[in-house]
Formats: structure tokens, C-alpha cells, sequence
């Protein structure tokens, strides 16, 4: 007898419903609906690297490129669940007026070409909060325009929702959109367009501590430069006059004394406030800029910061830092932002080093056991480009409440 596959991840026996995982990714789509009850019947992602990872985890290869006819006859003709978190792309010019036509060459016009052959009771999709207000709107519209003319309902105002809703401490907004089909619904549209009010009655009261997510780890030490960096602007902030600062410091505009019409009005009012808080506090900044030699040793991006974490901490090392192109940014430390690629990764300044791996698996609410690449970068590329899990479980346990 042929013997049975071990998969990490396996689907429960007694599944209560099939679902497809378009733009897999690593499959965050899938470890929600698997743990719904769901059983995952077609996977297609292109990337190579996501697909290994995929298949370390599910024991199955996706099929690649979506577009291609040849990988589109491989979806069964039955599920029940279409899924995709699909990259978001500019419509034709002249927005939503045409319609289905105005999607084509899209990844969209795709999704609407699968979705009206197999014509599944629900779509879940996910995108950029962003999306919503890209083009002006117009294809946030398209998009709706077209799920509504292929017979479904969603949500009436855009679902954006980030984990920290939750309790989980990252900031990560997204739109998702779990769509029912018109005739399955029958009398109960209003509770896909009002899906909100009910989620929000699960969402948690407070936001758990990062520590709740940080591991025991002397792995991913900053570099002796990095808390060079570090140190420079704690003494700089801890001697100046102001606790909330409101712009960003600029250190080479300290002193300057040109002509500021050349600037863009926004720019000239930054200006003009790092050469107020330089005269205010002229003998501590020029004692600083002399004991770091004015900085000279420090890359250029790295001599601006921008202090974003209000009045309540006294100094850098009780904050979020991230070292990004427009300065060192300070952040509260009571939630991290967005999963970013690792160099630009999120720095706790209490423990002077970077987010791991597993951290970023609990802030994407990844099982522990979820195999990654060795390779930290693909990793967290891989991270940083899926869904939370549990809001996604969050979102579709309402649906399938509501409608199953
Ligand atoms: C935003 S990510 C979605 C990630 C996924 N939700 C997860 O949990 O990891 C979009 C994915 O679509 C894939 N993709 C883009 N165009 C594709 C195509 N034509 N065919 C298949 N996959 C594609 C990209 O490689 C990327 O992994």
C-alpha cells in the first residue's frame, strides 16, 4: 500500500468545504482556511523561492503563472472558496465606466475570467489598504463594479483592518474583501455589506506587549556602528529642549543661512525649525557636534531622525527604532509597523537588535512550526509579503457563521 505523505500542514479529514489559493505566496490563505475546516483543492504562485517554501510546508507544488490558459485548466471545476491576495495594478484610463473591459491585461481581469467559469459561493480577497484610494479611487470602484456585476455581495464600506485590532502588536493595514455569491446569500446581504459592526465586536480591548511576541535571543545584533548611530542621537535628544518634536531633524540645516525661498514651502518650515532648535539650543548641540565630530563618519541619511514616540520616553533605547532613507526613525514601543526587508527591519532598542524570524512569524501569526528558508533575507521577504493569519481567520469565521 502506497504510504501516506507527512505534511506539516495537513487539512482536517473531515474538511466542510474546498478552496482555491491564488497568489499563494507561503500560503497564509491556506493555514486560515485549513484551520476554518477548509480543504485546498488548486495553489498557483510563480515566485520560486515561495513555491519551495509552499511545498516544505504543504507537501504540494503550486502551478505558476495564473495568466497562462494551460495553468488555469488545472482549477477544478468545483470549490467553494476562491482566495487571493493579488498584486494591484492601474486599470485602462477612464476609470470605472467600462467596467469588466477596463481590466483587461490585468491580474484582476484574470480573477474575474476564473470566478465567472466556476462561479464559487465566496471570494476572499486581500490587498493593500492603499488600493482604496489609488488612481483617485477608480480602481477600488472597478474592482467592486465588477465583483457586483459578476453577482456578488461585499462588504459597503472598504474592510481595512490591521492585526492590532486584535491584540497583535503590528501595525499593518489591509483591505480585504469576502465576497458572497448573490444567489447563495439570498435574503442575507446585509450581513457581508455590514460585515464590520460584527467583527468589531471581536476585537480585543487592548494590544498585547511586544514582549509577548520578543524572544530570549542575543541573535541579530545591531552592528557597533548602527549603536554608534544610536547612542549619537540619544544624547542629542536627551539634551534638548523639546520632548515632542513634530518635524524631522535635519542636522545639516542646523546652521543654515541661505535663502530658503529655493525650497518648497513644506521643506522651508523644516528648515526653519531645525535652525530655531539649533539657536535655542546652541550650547548643547554644538558640544554634541563636536564630541561626534560633526558627524562626519556618519552616513547622510543616517544624520537626520525623526522622533515619532511622543513625550513618554526618556530616551531612544526604550523605543522602535528603524534606520530608513529619510533618517533614524523612533517609534512607541508599543506596536511594530510593517514587516520590511531585513536590513530595514525594526530595531528594539532595549535589546539593540533586530526582529528574528519567529518574531516575525507571531507578529504574521504564522504556526511556530512553519518552516522558512535559511536564508534570513528570503525569509523575510517571504513574511513580509503574506497576510496575518488570524485576521484572516477572523474575517472568514464570520462569513462562513453567517452563510454556511
Ligand atoms: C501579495 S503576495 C500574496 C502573498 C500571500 N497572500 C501569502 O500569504 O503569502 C502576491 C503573490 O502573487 C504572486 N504572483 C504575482 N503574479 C503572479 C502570476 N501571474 N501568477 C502566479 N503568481 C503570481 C507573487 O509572486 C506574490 O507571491
Amino acid at each position: 500500500m502506497a504510504q501516506k505523505k507527512q505534511v506539516s500542514f495537513p487539512h482536517s479529514e473531515n474538511y466542510t468545504f474546498k478552496f482555491i489559493d491564488l497568489f499563494a505566496g507561503i500560503g497564509g490563505f491556506r493555514i486560515a482556511l485549513q484551520n476554518l475546516g477548509g480543504k485546498c483543492v488548486f495553489t498557483s504562485e510563480w515566485d520560486l523561492n515561495a513555491q519551495k517554501t509552499y511545498k516544505n510546508n504543504f507537501g504540494e507544488q503550486p502551478f505558476g503563472d495564473i495568466t497562462l490558459p494551460e495553468t488555469k485548466k488545472e482549477i477544478p471545476e468545483n470549490f467553494d472558496v476562491l482566495c487571493a491576495g493579488f498584486p494591484c495594478q492601474a486599470f485602462s484610463k477612464g476609470g470605472h465606466r467600462k467596467g469588466f473591459e477596463d481590466t483587461r491585461g490585468t491580474l484582476f481581469f484574470d480573477l474575474c475570467e476564473i470566478i465567472e467559469k466556476h462561479k464559487p459561493n465566496y471570494l476572499f480577497l486581500e490587498n493593500v489598504a492603499n488600493l482604496t484610494s489609488h488612481d483617485s479611487g477608480n480602481t477600488y470602484k472597478t474592482i467592486l463594479k465588477n465583483l457586483d456585476e459578476l453577482g456578488y455581495y461585499f462588504p459597503s464600506n472598504p474592510l481595512i483592518i490591521s492585526p492590532d485590532k486584535f491584540g497583535i502588536p503590528i501595525l499593518r493595514p489591509r483591505v480585504y474583501i469576502p465576497c458572497v455569491r448573490k444567489e447563495f446569500a439570498k435574503d442575507n446581504a446585509s450581513k457581508i455589506k455590514n460585515i464590520e459592526t460584527e467583527l468589531e465586536k471581536q476585537y480585543a480591548e487592548g494590544i498585547d506587549s511586544i514582549d509577548s511576541v520578543l524572544e530570549n535571543t542575543s541573535k541579530n545584533k545591531i552592528s557597533p556602528y548602527e549603536l554608534k548611530v544610536l547612542k549619537m542621537w540619544d544624547e542629542f535628544y536627551r539634551g534638548i529642549d523639546l520632548k515632542v518634536i513634530g518635524f524631522p531633524i535635519w542636522m545639516e540645516f542646523f546652521k543654515f543661512d541661505g535663502s530658503l525661498d529655493n525650497f518648497p514651502l513644506w521643506k522651508a518650515k523644516f528648515i526653519q525649525k531645525n535652525i530655531d532648535l539649533y539657536t535655542r539650543n546652541k550650547k548643547h548641540i554644538d558640544k554634541w557636534l563636536k564630541k561626534h565630530d560633526n558627524l562626519d563618519w556618519c552616513v547622510k541619511t543616517h544624520r537626520k531622525m525623526e522622533w515619532q514616540a511622543g513625550k513618554d520616553y526618556e530616551s531612544i533605547f526604550d523605543c522602535i527604532i528603524q534606520f530608513r532613507p529619510s533618517g533614524v526613525r523612533v517609534k512607541r514601543p508599543n506596536k511594530f509597523s510593517t514587516l520590511v526587508a531585513m536590513n530595514h527591519q525594526q530595531i528594539i532598542g532595549k535589546y539593540k537588535r533586530r526582529l528574528t524570524i519567529n518574531e516575525s512569524k507571531h507578529l504574521q501569526s504564522f504556526p511556530k512550526n512553519y518552516k522558512l528558508p535559511t536564508s534570513n533575507t528570503i525569509a523575510m521577504k517571504q513574511l513580509g509579503n503574506s497576510v496575518n493569519v488570524t485576521v484572516l481567520e477572523k474575517i472568514f469565521g464570520v462569513v462562513l457563521r453567517d452563510f454556511a
